[in-house]
């Protein structure tokens, strides 16, 4: 990521209109315009998800919105770095961000989480399959992963030009990566991938 470049600057684009009808012409805040109703999206995937991991958080923008939108949710962030991570106690004590590598999450046990998202950060974990892996052994049997990126071709790559995945790139790398009911597709005019899977539900698979 371009730090010069994120976030883009904020535009006055009503942000609900270019997610349900299309933009001829995408203009170049247009990830920071779709944000809010972003998140919004996200938390609505993952409405009965009440243990949540964010891998690549940031500032927890989406970590702290998550752990805001319900009482009884808790919510880890996990960073390389952590600049920018709340101070502690905010969002109600239900957000807490850790500085990790993706790829070793120790710290935190096994079958312990519903569900694990990341939020455009899988381009650039190092080894994203071990760090699928990683999150697949945090989640539950059954549980979910939702990975939203940007993927190549998009404006993204116009913008900062880093190593985007393509959409079946990120299906592929969450199949490698043992999960199971992959479902990967483009959306938000297609300048975003948004890929779902699951942790097998059997005892074997979900080793
Ligand atoms: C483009 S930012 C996205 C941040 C946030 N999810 C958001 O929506 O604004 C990608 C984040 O991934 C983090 N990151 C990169 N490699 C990582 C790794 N191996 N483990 C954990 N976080 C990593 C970076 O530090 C950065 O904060």
């Amino acid at each position: 990521m371009n730090p010069t470049g994120w976030p883009p600057r904020r535009a006055g684009v009503g942000s609900a209109a270019i997610m349900e009808h299309g933009m001829a012409s995408i203009t170049n805040d247009f990830y920071e315009t779709i944000e809010p109703r972003l998140h919004r999206q996200i938390a609505s995937a993952l409405k009965s998800a009440q243990r949540i991991v964010d891998l690549g958080c940031g500032h927890c923008r989406l970590a702290g919105f998550l752990a805001e939108q319900n009482d009884h949710r808790h919510v880890i962030g996990i960073d390389v770095a952590d600049r920018g991570f709340p101070r502690d106690g905010e969002f109600g004590g239900r957000l807490r961000c850790v500085r990790a590598d993706a790829r070793d999450l120790a710290f935190l046990g096994s079958n312990t989480v519903d569900a694990v998202v990341s939020l455009y950060a899988l381009h650039e974990l190092g080894a994203p399959v071990a760090s699928l892996r990683e999150a697949r052994r945090l989640l539950r049997r059954g549980g979910e992963v939702l990975v939203v990126d940007f993927p190549s071709g998009s404006l993204a790559q116009r913008l900062w030009n880093e190593p985007y995945h393509s959409t079946g790139e990120v299906a592929d790398l969450l199949r490698r990566a043992g999960f199971v009911k992959v479902r990967a597709r483009r959306t938000a005019c297609r300048q975003l991938t948004w890929a779902r899977a699951f942790k097998p539900d059997t005892r074997r698979g979900a080793r």
